[in-house]
């Protein structure tokens, strides 16, 4: 695959790229929402991913290339014009890497499905912030490159997104899952079984993330947080409430933010509880965590549609599935399920007009090639 890549960047720009970089999609386990609400989530980075082949310019012009979408665009060094297109989120990694203006060459290729559900931007996003650390040695570290790629995201592309896709791509480990806490950035690994594997069913229906109502249920878990301070001022995230400080909170709460605060509060508990059973091997109690996550989404934080409810509930049915829920933003998206390994034919058959994507939790972003000596800044 570098190869392949490496000769297309070659015949491009008519040299060989200096770094080529590699940043994982991830898929949630569990912890739907609660990013930015303080709370917990359980992701996984998947083996699919966003490479970065880059080498820098003489003079001042940047160039960037996109296999995918046979895209390209152009700009001046030191200039981060906002085009609402793939480059914008490039530009937003530059300004907030504070690299040195100078020209560059780049080439982009994702294996992930673009805008399906699975973090192809903040795959794009990390992979690229570690491509420019790379090539000028900004020697900066792993939770750096997560800040500057998600303030790619939120702050120059305008999504105002939580830390989790950013952070699952750039610190993930490969047979593990991620559990973070987004409010103290404390995480720990939590070794995923080795007779599963996730399977990723696409729900063939796709949302673009800018426009879903995805900033609106952030304002609705907004207000609900306003109307919990009212009663308990001392609190700063949904997640330092439990159920019983909500509902004592309940007259300064409007209905809709009140449901938000209910799916928010609760998941944080359903994740700690998965994480539990996973430990303790107990893939039936996993499986029933799974369903009421799902339900939870769909009722409570109504994120869901009716098609994709009955999909969840036809793969948590078959026998061999420990699991099943929409993942994500949601409005479309991914399925995720945990699968028994060896199981993938049979699942395949059961769903034999879904597109399904198979994998292990997978490893981090790295640097999968770099001609550029430590000192040439
Ligand atoms: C999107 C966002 C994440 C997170 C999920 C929902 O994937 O990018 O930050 O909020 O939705 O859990």
């Amino acid at each position: 695959m570098i190869d392949r890549l490496k000769r297309k960047f070659a015949a491009r720009f008519g040299r060989e790229p200096e770094v080529v970089s590699f940043a994982p999609g991830r898929v949630n386990i569990i912890g739907e929402h609660t990013d930015y609400n303080g709370g917990l989530v359980l992701p996984a980075a998947i083996e699919r991913g966003t490479y970065i082949l880059m080498a820098r310019r003489d003079d001042d012009r940047i160039r960037i290339y996109s296999e995918n979408l046979q895209e390209e665009d152009e700009w001046m060094a030191g200039e981060y014009p906002r085009r609402e297109n793939f480059g914008d989120y490039l530009r937003g990694g530059l300004l907030y890497s504070g690299a040195p203006p100078r020209g560059l060459e780049v080439m982009v290729f994702s294996d992930l499905p673009l805008g399906g559900g699975l973090s192809s931007s903040a795959s794009l996003e990390v992979s690229f912030a570690l491509a420019v650390n790379e090539v000028f040695s900004l020697g900066k570290r792993r939770l750096n490159l997560v800040e500057i790629a998600h303030r790619a995201e939120s702050e120059f592309v305008g999504v105002r997104c939580g830390l989790m896709d950013q952070f699952a791509s750039a610190l993930s480990r490969a047979d593990h899952l991620l559990l973070l806490n987004t409010r103290t950035l404390e995480y720990q690994f939590v070794p995923f079984p080795r007779n599963l594997v996730l399977a990723l069913v696409d729900t063939g229906i796709r949302r673009e993330l800018t426009s879903s109502p995805y900033n609106r249920r952030r304002e609705e878990c907004f207000r609900a947080l306003e109307g919990l301070k009212r009663a308990f001022p001392w609190v700063e995230t949904l997640s330092d409430a439990d159920e019983e400080m909500l509902f004592a909170a309940r007259d300064y709460i409007d209905e809709t933010a009140f449901k938000r605060a209910v799916h928010v509060i609760s998941e944080n508990q359903r994740v700690l509880a998965l994480v539990e059973f996973l430990q303790a091997g107990d893939l039936c109690m996993v499986e029933k965590v799974m369903s009421l996550a799902h339900w939870s989404l769909s009722q409570e934080f109504e994120v869901s549609l009716p098609e994709i409810d009955e999909l969840v509930e036809r793969i948590s049915s078959l026998p061999y599935v420990y699991g099943a829920r929409l993942t994500g933003a949601g409005f479309g998206g991914y399925v995720i399920a945990l699968l028994l390994k060896g199981k993938e034919d049979e699942l395949r058959k059961a769903l034999p007009s879904s597109e399904i994507i198979f994998s292990r939790p997978a490893e981090a972003a790295r640097v999968l090639y770099s001609s550029v000596e430590p000192s040439e800044g």
